[in-house]
């Protein structure tokens, strides 16, 4: 299954991807994560990269594209994917869907449905791991022991871009660049609402619904 999860800052794409990857087996791509990979491993992309993510705003259509199309070439990619993060332009979700001959389109966009205010307390609390990026959230999903990550023991942070400034930047962003593209998927007949309000395990289940899975 090829799912694409769309969705303000935020919303839990990030969280709902990691229990989607154990039920649906294929692997999880997110463009933030790579790029913060990047930007720890201070590569050359890393680099380019650093000040447009930490003040808010998108990293340029055609790096962004090139990077994605090089990740789904590889051969874990080729039985379905979850593109957390990607497309969030129009010109991205047109060279998604020319990408290969057998076609990268999507087969269901998976829309996060959230008001502002939420997505607010939402990035406001959470907390990253360093070295494997599980998220974890102050007061909704505290790690069991304080800034240490429960899977791997690494540090426990937060990330340059939940400062107050950058998130609002992105959200404006969102809404000007990235929320065009419910309207596009759905004409296209591929979107699917899901309520990203409730708990975890409540969004697990209109997930698992939506998908009729
Ligand atoms: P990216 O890493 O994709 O950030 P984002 O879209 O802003 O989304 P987030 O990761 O902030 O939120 P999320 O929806 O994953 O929420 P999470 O699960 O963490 O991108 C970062 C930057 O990279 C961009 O700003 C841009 O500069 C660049 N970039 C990336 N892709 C790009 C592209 N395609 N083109 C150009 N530039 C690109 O959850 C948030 C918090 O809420 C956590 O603390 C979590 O524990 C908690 N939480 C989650 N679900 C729930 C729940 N149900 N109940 C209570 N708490 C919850
Ligand atoms: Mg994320
Ligand atoms: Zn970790």
């Amino acid at each position: 299954m090829k799912l694409i999860f769309l969705g303000p800052p935020g919303a839990g794409k990030g969280t709902l991807a990691v229990r989607a990857v154990e039920l649906l087996k294929i692997p999880h791509i997110s463009t933030g994560a790579i790029f913060r990979s990047a930007i720890a491993a201070k590569s050359p992309l890393g680099l380019k990269v650093k000040a447009i993510i930490d003040g808010g705003r998108l990293v340029d259509d055609d790096t962004t594209i090139a990077l994605v199309k090089e990740r789904l070439a590889q051969g874990d990619a080729q039985k379905g994917y979850i593109l957390d993060g990607f497309p969030r332009t129009i010109a991205q979700a047109e060279a998604l869907a020319g990408f290969s001959p057998q076609g990268s389109a999507p087969d269901r966009v998976i829309n996060f449905d959230i008001p502002d205010s939420a997505v607010l307390e939402r990035l406001s609390g959470r907390r990253v791991c360093r070295n494997c990026g599980t998220n974890y959230h102050i007061t909704f999903n505290k790690p069991a022991q304080e800034a240490v990550c429960d899977t791997c023991g690494g540090e426990v942070y937060t990330r340059d871009d939940d400062r107050e400034e950058a998130v609002a930047k992105r959200l404006e962003v969102y809404r000007e660049q990235t929320a065009p593209l419910i309207d596009y998927y759905r004409a296209k007949g591929l979107l699917i609402d899901v309520d990203a309000r409730p708990s975890v395990d409540e969004v697990v289940a209109n997930f698992k619904k939506a998908l009729g899975i």
